[in-house]
């Protein structure tokens, strides 16, 4: 039986197929539409699932959708009676609904099926839908569940304890409060506008102090029994109307801070301005206030369920930073993540909602891996598209094929202990956020200048974001204080202090590290390539991050083949190919 999941008219649409319960595909539409956090209908990702798959789209049996329009309808009711929010507000939201129920004739062409061979569709409510997105593919049969976002359905926080193929919702925190608002509206303050930019100011924080604390703490009340409330003078999106749109699929959202924000913490930064230690200060201090009421939420749950798995799962569940202090601020022992934890992940919930709850069916799924997407395995640098690599006058091109895997890691790895910048495209994509070895630029973690040389010539990004590791899963100690396995790069745990002057370019400022551990289970190539490293090296890690240029991370060989040849990376891995660039005056001096 085959489900189809989606994630439609919200930011990071996305559709995920299950076939008996079993993961098929899971793809986010950003990487085909080339456009971050899309936000229309997921035409194109449901298509890549179905030639995943080989079926045609009468085979799919059931289609469940992550958001039910119908929910909570008497709870927004009597919120509109009693705050009055603006009209355009009403009004925007009763568009949004009639889209999601009326999507019906994109979903048949999408699945190329007449409209009276529709499959059933499902709306599984948002936060529902992610729960399960934590929950159903997680190693637990037992586990304490929470999803923690800015609001899906009027929800914005809900906790539940999962048994077998059943989750109970233990309680919930409904608009307009919000932990997701809370760090939405600083991040917009800080000048941060662009949707998803939450990770860049948890980036800047290590570099603040929390001297904003007490100020940030007016923002929210922590209430008995895990619950809290926003103070709401603070904030706009519960009364005037703030909308979110997507402009050629690209959401973006008004600001959700009012005047009092300003007059509490002063004057916001204008978008582009330059940094100051205030906005660090600010960062930080949001960072530690979205902690303590994480936790506070956390531990209520653990006083529910006594249970010392947690699945967790909503947009601050990418708060990495958060997650990696959870063992430490609360009972809990287990922390699983999937890595699509964001909106991207309610597709997957909410197939896993029909499949089990409504379904009935049990579990037999274990999500260990993020590799989901889209692969090309016949495609070499050569054969990448309309693109040649043929030699200028500033650059001069080899290309080696290697039929042997060890040969193609120990070479790649050789390249990257020698200071270069590598584009390694491998296997099926990520589904995710994070590129975790398949469509990734990798680079030597002892050296200190490829941080800025990466964010300067291959990223564009600013200077504060930090990079991540891959470590090998059986040196995780040997690098990393108190730290848990985590195939997903969900959690930042500290550098241990004698490895830190070792790894510079994987060392965030305040000492930690967002990793990811790599086993030859899950990703058998990359393993392989970093225990190269290692044996040359004497190091079992690698920097990590996402192959792109300030776009979705690549997915199809000749995207990373352009973005290769427009940025400054040295050398780019394609499946079985490598691919030099070096300086043509620089060999020709060799030459001589
Ligand atoms: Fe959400």
């Amino acid at each position: 039986m085959y489900i189809l999941g989606i994630n439609a008219y919200h930011a990071d649409a996305a559709a995920v197929l299950l076939c008996d319960g079993e993961l098929v595909a899971a793809l986010e539409e950003e990487r085909f539409r080339r456009i971050k956090h899309w936000a229309g209908f997921p035409t194109l990702a449901i298509r890549r699932c179905l030639d995943i798959a080989g079926i045609s789209g009468d085979a799919i049996d059931h289609v469940a959708v992550g958001r039910d329009p119908k929910a909570n309808l008497m709870r927004k009711g009597l919120f509109t009676l009693r705050k009055r929010p603006a009209l355009a507000h009403v009004l925007n939201r009763v568009r949004n609904a009639r889209t999601i129920r009326g999507m019906s004739p994109l979903l048949c062409e999408a699945l190329g099926v007449r409209p009276d061979a529709v499959p059933r569709v499902h709306h599984v409510e948002h936060h529902p839908a992610h729960l399960a997105s934590a929950f159903f593919v997680s190693p637990f049969d037992s586990a304490a569940v929470a999803a923690i976002d800015a609001f899906g359905d009027f929800v914005s926080t809900s906790i539940a304890s999962g048994e077998g193929n059943h989750i109970e919702v233990l309680q919930r925190t409904l608009f307009p409060h919000s932990l997701g608002v809370l760090y939405t509206a600083v991040t917009q303050y800080l000048g941060f506008t662009g949707f998803g930019d939450e990770f860049k100011v948890m980036g800047l924080a290590p570099y603040g102090k929390p001297r904003y604390v007490d100020q940030l703490r007016e923002l929210v009340r922590l209430r008995n029994g895990g619950g809290f409330e926003l103070a709401l003078e603070h904030f706009v999106h519960w009364n005037s109307g703030v909308v979110m749109e997507w402009e050629d699929g690209y959401p973006a959202l008004d600001p959700i801070f009012s005047p009092a924000l300003e007059d509490l913490l002063g004057p916001a930064r204008a978008a582009g301005a330059p940094l100051t230690t205030r906005e660090e200060d600010i960062a930080h201090s949001l960072q530690v206030v979205y902690e303590e009421c994480a936790f506070h939420v956390l531990n209520d749950l653990w006083e529910r369920t006594r249970n010392e798995n947690l699945c967790l799962a909503g947009g601050c569940a990418m708060n990495s930073v958060a997650n990696g202090k959870i063992r430490a601020n609360t009972p809990f022992r287990h922390v699983y993540i999937q890595p699509a934890a964001g909106d991207s992940g309610t597709a997957l919930g909410a197939a896993c909602h029909v499949w089990h709850e409504t379904l009935g069916r049990p579990r037999s799924f274990v999500m260990e891996h993020a590799y989901w997407g889209t692969e090309y395995p016949t495609v070499s640098a050569e054969t990448a598209g309309d693109l040649h690599v043929v030699d200028d006058d500033e650059w001069e091109y080899t290309t080696t094929s290697y039929r042997d895997e060890a040969e193609l890691c120990r070479e790649t790895a050789r390249l990257i202990a020698a200071g270069e910048v590598v584009g390694w495209f491998q296997g099926r994509m990520e589904w995710g956020a994070r590129a975790l070895g398949n469509r990734s630029i990798l680079a030597d973690p002892r050296r200190a200048d490829i941080r800025d040389m990466i964010n300067l010539k291959i990223k564009f990004r600013e200077k504060f974001r930090p990079f991540a590791p891959s470590v090998l899963e059986e040196r995780l100690h040997d690098y990393f204080v108190e730290a848990a396995p985590d195939p997903f790069m969900q959690q930042v745990y500290p550098v241990r202090a004698d490895k830190r002057a070792m790894l510079p370019a994987i060392t965030h400022v305040d000492g930690s590290g967002r990793l990811q551990t790599v086993s030859a289970a899950t990703n058998r190539r990359y393993y392989r390539l970093i225990r190269e490293f290692e044996a040359l090296t004497g190091v079992g890690v690698v920097l990590n991050t996402s192959f792109n240029e300030n776009e979705p991370i690549v997915d199809t060989p000749k995207q990373a083949l352009e973005c290769f040849l427009r940025t400054h990376m040295d050398v780019i891995v394609i499946n079985d190919t490598i691919v030099r660039r070096q300086s043509a005056r620089q060999t020709a001096v060799l030459a001589v």
